[in-house]
């Protein structure tokens, strides 16, 4: 293999940019070039590729969001789009090509591998975590550690008040970063998709709290399917239990910054084994790490199957929410 390209995709997630520059740099390694497709895969249909040499990727690995840009691409998931990239990856005569996106990005992926002669890589990168086939996700850590900040923030004010707070955090239609920041972050409670929490549910547990001598509470909730429910929970709990709180919706804050090391380290690692596994002649399959192990998983997985909530973590938080 002579020539790989690299693409973003779906959301941004800090990390990528040292995925990015892993893979090019063990691309390099291996006599191959790279080529960094812009604006995702409307990049890809539109052409806008670019050579990387050793200096695009001097003094990236530390930023976040991703320097060859990325797109969500409905185009994308017609075969008429799919077309124009197919035309796009022939012109550049590349053989490989690394996917670093979350679910949405596998599908499209996935198809694409099935349609075309390059062979298809895919690196999880989404904040959200929820790809089947990895333990964590590019970009993951950096997000949970960004809502934990904001969480320790918000506990001064609400200490000092004596108030009530819900943060909402992202996550699309999983509870991850709530779960992770809300047990760093000591909240009462945390409001995922995977578990159904009614109002009178809610109220009586903040009113047990209470009843113990607490003065004020953080609830995490995660967005779900409706960012901005929080206002409505926190209606809904005011007008059931008359508790007077404050919502804050973090949102897109916690997509940006700076990449932990944790998510440094394991874009580095990820980059690297993706270009080895194209090197071997792997396609259509995700690479990810599991139990601290590189593990491959074919790319259809992904998407079709669901990584579950850690059960013990769930125990955890209702274990300390007191
Ligand atoms: O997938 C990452 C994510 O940040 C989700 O947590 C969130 O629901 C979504 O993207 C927001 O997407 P957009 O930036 O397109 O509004």
């Amino acid at each position: 293999m002579k020539r790989i390209g690299i693409v973003t995709s779906g959301g941004d997630a800090p990390g990528m940019n040292a995925c990015i520059r892993a893979a090019t740099h063990i691309a390099f390694k291996n006599g191959m070039e790279m080529f960094g497709i812009e604006r995702g895969f409307n990049g890809l249909i539109r052409g806008e590729v670019r050579q990387l040499d050793r200096f695009c990727i001097e003094n990236i690995i530390h930023l976040g969001g991703t320097i060859l840009g990325t797109s969500r691409s409905p185009e994308f998931y017609s075969k008429e789009g799919r077309a124009k990239a197919i035309k796009t990856l022939e012109r550049y005569q590349m053989e490989g090509l690394i996917l670093i996106g979350g679910d949405g990005t596998f599908k499209g992926g996935t198809v694409l591998s099935e349609e075309c002669g390059v062979a298809v890589v895919g690196l999880p990168g989404t904040i959200d975590n929820d790809v089947y086939g990895t333990d964590y996700t590019i970009g993951f850590d950096t997000a949970v550690n960004c809502a934990l900040q904001a969480i320790d923030r918000i506990r001064d004010t609400a200490l000092s008040h004596e108030r009530l707070f819900f943060v909402e955090v992202m996550g699309h239609h999983t509870g991850f970063i709530a779960l992770h920041s809300g047990i760093a972050g000591g909240a009462v409670c945390m409001i995922i998709p995977e578990v159904s929490v009614s109002t009178e549910e809610l109220c009586k547990e903040l009113s047990d709290l209470y009843g113990k001598g607490k003065r004020s509470a953080i609830v995490v909730v995660a967005e779900g399917d409706q960012p901005g429910d929080a206002f409505r929970i926190a209606k809904e709990v005011s007008a059931c239990a008359g508790f007077e709180s404050r919502v804050c919706v973090l949102g897109h804050i916690q997509r940006g910054g700076a990449p932990t090391a944790k998510d440094r380290l394991l874009s580095s690692r990820l980059g690297v084994a993706a270009v080895i596994a194209l090197k071997e002649g792997k396609r259509g399959i995700m690479v990810g790490e599991i139990g601290g192990k590189i593990v491959e998983t074919p790319m259809q997985d992904t998407w079709e199957k669901h990584k579950k909530l850690d059960v013990e973590l769930q125990e955890l938080a209702k274990l300390l929410a007191d």
